[in-house]
């Protein structure tokens, strides 16, 4: 399972980016808005892509087919690389299948039943997010949901790819691998808090203890062991004969 970052914010894109271990950033308008009501967008869109490469989602925010395929082309005008992030209405998959037909990647969002998912797939949608925590928000229980998606996607071995998002916490993350989603995309706490295990962290701390107790026992059995010293660059070395041993000085 691939892992994008679900965040519109530069810092934590960058820390994550360098652990190494992301495909892609999806944002939507609540992101972008949670950074700063009064962001530039492109500005934000482009940076984004700077730093990570790979896969980024753009949302429309019309409701109506011909505004979204309008902001969509819009969008790819300033950002060709641009996945079209486009949300799960009779309006948005007619743009889906016009966009589909014109070989744009889209990413058909707020999907919550197999039903919803299967329409998505159906008008050529390249991705097809699920969104868990917003299902267990209601008592809907998410992994069940996306579990049967996976399924059906497998039965009819079908081409768009599975996003797992709206991940509240690490859980979300192992169950959406369990189901077999392709991608989950995390937002920055949830995937830190994914790394972390408290017995990672006793087992590094005893493992450098006893490093350090060994040391000091191994210079306790070598009392008389050599110390290198390294030479004080700013005084003049002593003067040597020919074996090396140093002259008398001023005698
Ligand atoms: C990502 O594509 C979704 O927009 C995002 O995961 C929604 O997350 P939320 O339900 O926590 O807002």
């Amino acid at each position: 399972m691939e892992l994008y970052l679900d965040s519109a914010n530069l810092e934590h894109i960058r820390q994550a980016e360098s652990l190494g271990i992301l495909s892609g950033v999806t944002t939507n308008p609540s992101l972008l808005a949670k950074e700063d009501p009064k962001v530039d967008v492109k500005k934000r869109i482009l940076e984004i892509y700077k730093l990570v490469g790979g896969h980024l989602s753009v949302e429309v925010i019309s409701t109506e087919t011909t505004g979204m395929l309008k902001e969509a082309y819009d969008i790819l005008k300033w950002f060709p690389e641009a996945t079209i992030k486009i949300p799960m209405i009779p309006a948005g998959l007619s743009a889906v299948r016009k966009l589909s037909d014109d070989g744009v990647p889209t990413n058909v969002t707020l999907v919550f039943s197999a039903n919803q998912a299967i329409a998505a797939q159906n008008a050529g949608a390249s991705y097809v997010s699920i969104f868990m925590g917003r299902l267990d928000d209601i008592s809907l229980e998410s992994a069940r949901v996306l579990e049967d998606i996976c399924q059906i996607w497998e039965m009819h071995e079908y081409d768009s790819e599975i996003i797992a998002a709206s991940i509240r916490n690490p859980i979300h993350l192992t169950q959406a691998a369990m189901a077999g989603a392709h991608i989950a995309t995390v937002p920055y706490n949830v995937l830190m808090q994914s790394l972390k295990h408290p017995l990672t962290d006793s087992g590094l701390k005893s493992f450098l203890d006893d490093y350090n107790r060994l040391q000091t026992e191994i210079s306790k059995l070598q009392p008389n062991r050599i110390e290198i010293v390294k030479p004080n660059l700013t005084k003049p070395a002593p003067k040597t004969n020919k074996r090396g041993a140093i002259k008398k000085q001023g005698l």
